[in-house]
């Protein structure tokens, strides 16, 4: 079986839940705490063992490129100050020389569309597909547990959660067949339900770990919901074909595309910082 090397980052989207926040400024570089969003996610896959890292980007992202290159000019500075701890922490997960690629989607025709723009980069191998929107505060990184599974299974594989029924709208919504509680078997899916026609309550969240089969339905797809090209539609497709398991993943996960979800994110991973915890915790117990 081929190891999981290369992840594929959709980093193209406009933000507009943010405005003005992201006026100038990708939405991925929104901060949890002291990172962006992205950093968050390519740490992620870095912990699962990623090696490459594809960002598939739209106008106005190269903020996104900067943050993952040297920055001679500040390193210096800090040399200079002697602020080693500082130089440490700015290079420790900066991929190395040759580890990162960028292609643009030149027009926002969806996530399906995205990935599909990655399909040289990923060439004939099986690959991940991270969302940035979907943080994961988890023990092992959540795109490791659905490689674990990927190697045992094949296959494609997602990370899955209940949804509240009135939210299956914003989400790819599985129906499942063998299920053990924590590994389902993927008997079809189907992108943004409305609630009372959704097939179920478990819907995919931002991870998933794909065989390149995908790229040549993606390559015939046609625009379904909200007139974009979904990946759902094309995984729907493969099933019979491969493999597909949906993954109960452990963790929590934030939706880091409303400000709500967002909000809880800062604080909860701020709770995990040992030099905020505890003043953060006794302003929020005031402020309550
Ligand atoms: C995308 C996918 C959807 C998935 C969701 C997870 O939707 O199309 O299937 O459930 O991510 O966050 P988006 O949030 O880009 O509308």
């Amino acid at each position: 079986m081929q190891r999981i090397r290369k992840a594929v980052f959709p980093v193209g989207g406009l933000g507009t839940r943010f405005l003005p926040a992201t006026k100038a400024m990708p939405k991925e570089m929104l901060t949890v705490v002291d990172k962006p969003l992205i950093q968050h996610a390519v740490e992620e896959a870095q912990a699962a063992g990623i090696e490459q890292f594809i960002f598939v980007t739209g106008r106005n992202k190269s903020p996104i490129e900067d943050h993952f290159d040297y920055s001679f000019e500040l390193e210096q500075i800090l040399v200079e100050r002697e602020k080693l701890k500082e130089l440490a922490s700015l290079r420790s997960w900066v991929p190395g020389v040759g580890r990162v690629a960028y292609t643009r989607q030149q027009q926002a025709k969806g996530l399906g569309h995205a990935v599909w723009c990655a399909r040289d980069l990923v060439g004939d191998e099986p690959f991940a597909v991270v969302l940035a929107d979907d943080l994961v505060l988890s023990g092992t990184p959540c795109l490791r547990q659905l490689i674990d599974v990927h190697e045992r299974t094949g296959g494609n594989v997602v990370a899955i959660m209940e949804v509240p029924r009135a939210e299956t709208c914003r989400y790819g919504v599985l129906a499942v067949g063998d299920d053990d509680g924590r590994l389902a078997k993927v008997t079809s899916l189907v992108e943004k339900p409305a609630p009372d026609e959704a097939p179920s309550t478990l819907s995919i969240i931002g991870r998933y770990v794909l065989l390149p089969q995908v790229f040549a339905h993606l390559e015939r797809q046609a625009p379904s919901a909200g007139d974009e090209i979904q990946l759902t539609d094309s995984l729907a497709r493969m099933i019979g074909t491969a493999p597909f398991h949906g993954l109960r993943f452990e963790g929590t996960r934030f939706d880091c595309g409303t400000k709500i979800g967002f909000l809880k994110a800062n604080v909860a991973f701020a709770m995990t910082r040992p030099e905020i915890a505890e003043e953060l915790g006794d302003f929020l117990k005031s402020i309550v």
